[in-house]
């Protein structure tokens, strides 16, 4: 069958990547893909916003299945366009994938369905919110509602951050309307996991746990970017644990969904901070992380064709995913000054060498063809992947790739899986 897959991230390489190796998959497009895609099926320019133009490709080309990677295309509505079309698509519809769109909203539904998060409260004015930061104090937390490409959360250790943080949402509005509501919350501390669950609506599948390191800097110091570096699974994070996750935030959050009328079918993925007061979802997103997809589909064993389908056709009651032992881990290579101002349009070089490296394979971020030439076309670059039988393995190799690839500015982050290493083991 053709498949469409609608984005141009790691994340969307990683899939296609995976996708491709099903016994089922016919043309394989990705729209619009990146310097990566093209080398596994067929970037179409079509913008991922473009529902118009992707439902026509879609239905000229008699598409079988699309898979939706992003998270604004969901958030507009990418799924119910395709679905009024009758076209089969892979993806929350648009009043689910509110979870995500919205921090209010899901910080309201966690509240309703009893699952654990940080304190909050949602503000719309900003006095209002000045003097509940004001009575809080720092350290604290304050995000605006809407999508912001990541950028929307200021984590503030003093009160004069906070300040400034609610002058940028509310007063220069810097993030338009995804500011109009904000959430303020207490500080959660402790490491921070990724859970993914695979759901159809009534059924879920749990992913193994996995962890992203977002912030710029080593020893997680600097800005927060959209994830330098992945491990699956996480070595720590115990059989009891994750029964807790799924029982106390899985299964209320979808059940919560789907008695609002918005039953949740694709990838639920609430990131959480294993805290001294015990675990607590510091948001919800409803799409795969991005490095986490780069690692799940190194580990995955089953057809992921065969998975999603199962997600969006409502049978993953009946479905086996199963994955291979060992970890898989990733290195995310950045321009240099990502996250701020960064330069594009650096040849790169290596890859082929990097790939030699056994269990490494090199997911594309941001790349982008010149001629004969890969150059680079974004903040985060590539993702060095590799598997492994322990998590130390993984790294070692991924890191002796990583050394081959070349690009002016490359930067990526040394420890990489070292807070993981250090942890006891469960
Ligand atoms: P979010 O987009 O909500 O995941 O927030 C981005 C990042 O900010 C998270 O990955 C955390 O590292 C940090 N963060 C968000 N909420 C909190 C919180 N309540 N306490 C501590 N750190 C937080
Ligand atoms: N890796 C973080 C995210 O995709 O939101």
């Amino acid at each position: 069958m053709d498949v469409l897959v609608i984005g141009s991230g790691g994340r969307e390489h990683s899939l296609a990547w995976k996708l491709k190796q099903s016994p089922r998959i016919g043309k394989l497009y990705i729209a619009p893909g990146n310097g990566g895609t093209r080398l596994v099926g067929e970037n179409v320019l079509i913008d991922a916003m473009d529902f118009e133009g992707l439902a026509k490709f879609a239905k000229e080309k008699n598409i079988a299945f699309t898979v939706v990677g992003p998270d604004n295309p969901l958030g507009e509505g990418i799924v119910d366009f395709f679905k009024q079309r009758g076209l089969r698509v892979w993806g929350p519809v648009k009043a689910a994938a509110h979870i995500e769109g919205s921090k209010a909203f899901a910080k309201r539904l966690m509240r309703e369905a009893g699952v654990p998060t940080a304190e909050f409260e949602v503000f719309s004015n900003h006095d209002d919110a000045l003097s509940y930061v004001r009575e809080r104090g720092a350290p604290i937390v304050i995000k605006a509602s809407g999508l912001s490409l990541g950028k929307g959360v200021y984590v503030c250790s003093t009160l004069a951050e906070a300040e400034a943080a609610l002058n940028e949402i509310m007063v220069e509005r810097v993030f338009k309307d995804a500011g109009d509501e904000v959430v303020i919350e207490e500080y959660l501390d402790g490491q921070e996991i990724s859970i993914h669950a695979l759901s159809d609506g009534k059924d879920f599948v749990l992913f193994p746990p996995s962890q992203d390191h977002k912030q710029i800097g080593e020893n997680d110091t600097g800005k927060n970017t959209g994830g330098m570096g992945a491990i699956v699974p996480v070595p720590w994070v115990g059989a009891e644990a994750l029964k807790d996750i799924e029982t106390r935030v899985v299964r209320p959050t979808l059940r919560a969904l789907a008695e609002h009328g918005a039953p949740f079918v694709g990838i639920l993925y609430p990131g959480l901070k294993m805290s001294s007061q015990g675990h607590k979802v510091l948001e919800f997103n409803a799409r795969f992380g991005d490095p986490e997809c780069q690692v799940y589909t190194r580990l995955l064993k089953t057809d992921l064709l065969d998975a999603l389908e199962a997600s969006a056709d409502g049978k993953l009651g009946s479905a086996k995913i199963e994955w291979n032992s060992g970890f898989a881990v990733n290195i995310v290579l950045a321009s240099g000054g990502y996250p701020d101002a960064y330069k594009k349009g650096f040849p790169i070089t290596g890859i082929e060498e990097a790939e030699k490296v056994p269990g490494v394979v090199v997911f594309h971020s941001g790349t982008s063809n010149q001629g004969e030439s890969l150059i680079t076309a974004g903040g985060r670059v590539l993702g060095v992947s590799a598997v492994g039988d322990t998590l130390k393995e993984a790294l070692a190799r991924a890191y002796e790739a990583v050394e081959l690839i070349h690009f002016e500015g490359k930067y990526f982050r040394r420890d990489i899986g070292r807070k993981a290493l250090a942890m006891p083991m469960r």
